[in-house]
């Protein structure tokens, strides 16, 4: 089947939001969620938004800014809301948002947040450019910048390592 990857694409195009229900698989016996479990989710659906944007493979290079706000205990609905901020050659920033719903009480709170950089692969598993990011509002603007200067922080603490 052909198809076209666009040489531009607004965040908008990309982004993804994932709804789960929390288990008690997922938690410790007090029944908090462990990060770890967010952490995995939040990956898959900021991995849905990279190659939505890519139409290639894309992998995980760094997650970052990682912060578990408010607890998340057993029962509660998970969704996470990813969206692409920066974009680079080969690299993608993506910013995922969590957020726990109690079913019974309704209320809803923002539970984490984090930036996951992905980075799109070629057929032999090489760096792939991605089309560029078409910034159209305010926001898409200024998280365009914010996410570029975390990236120079990025590959400034990538060659100490
Ligand atoms: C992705 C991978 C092929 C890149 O290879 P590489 O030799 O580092 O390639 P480069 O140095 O040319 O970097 C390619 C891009 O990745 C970016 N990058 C690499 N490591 C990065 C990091 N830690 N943080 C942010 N960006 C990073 C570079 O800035 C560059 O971006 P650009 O093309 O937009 O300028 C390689 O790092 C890899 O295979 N990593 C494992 C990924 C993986 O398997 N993840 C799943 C969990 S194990």
């Amino acid at each position: 089947m052909s198809y076209q990857v666009k040489p531009e694409k607004t965040p908008e195009e990309s982004q993804a939001e994932v709804i789960l229900r929390m288990f008690p698989s997922d938690a410790n016996p007090a029944g908090n969620v462990f990060g770890g479990e967010i952490l995995k989710h939040i990956d898959m659906v900021a991995g849905i938004v990279a190659q939505r944007h890519s139409q290639s493979n894309a992998v995980t290079v760094s997650m970052d800014s990682v912060n578990f706000i408010k607890p998340v205990y057993v029962g509660n609905v998970l969704k996470l809301n990813a969206r692409i901020n920066y974009v680079h050659n080969s690299s993608m920033e993506i910013e995922v948002k969590a957020e726990a719903e109690d079913i019974v009480t309704g209320i809803r709170t923002i539970t984490g947040t984090a930036f996951v950089t992905f980075v799109a692969l070629d057929k032999n598993g090489r760096p792939a450019e991605v089309p560029k990011l078409l910034l159209k509002t305010d926001e898409d603007r200024i998280k365009f910048e914010e996410g570029k200067i975390r990236m120079q922080e990025r590959l400034k603490n990538r060659k100490k390592l």
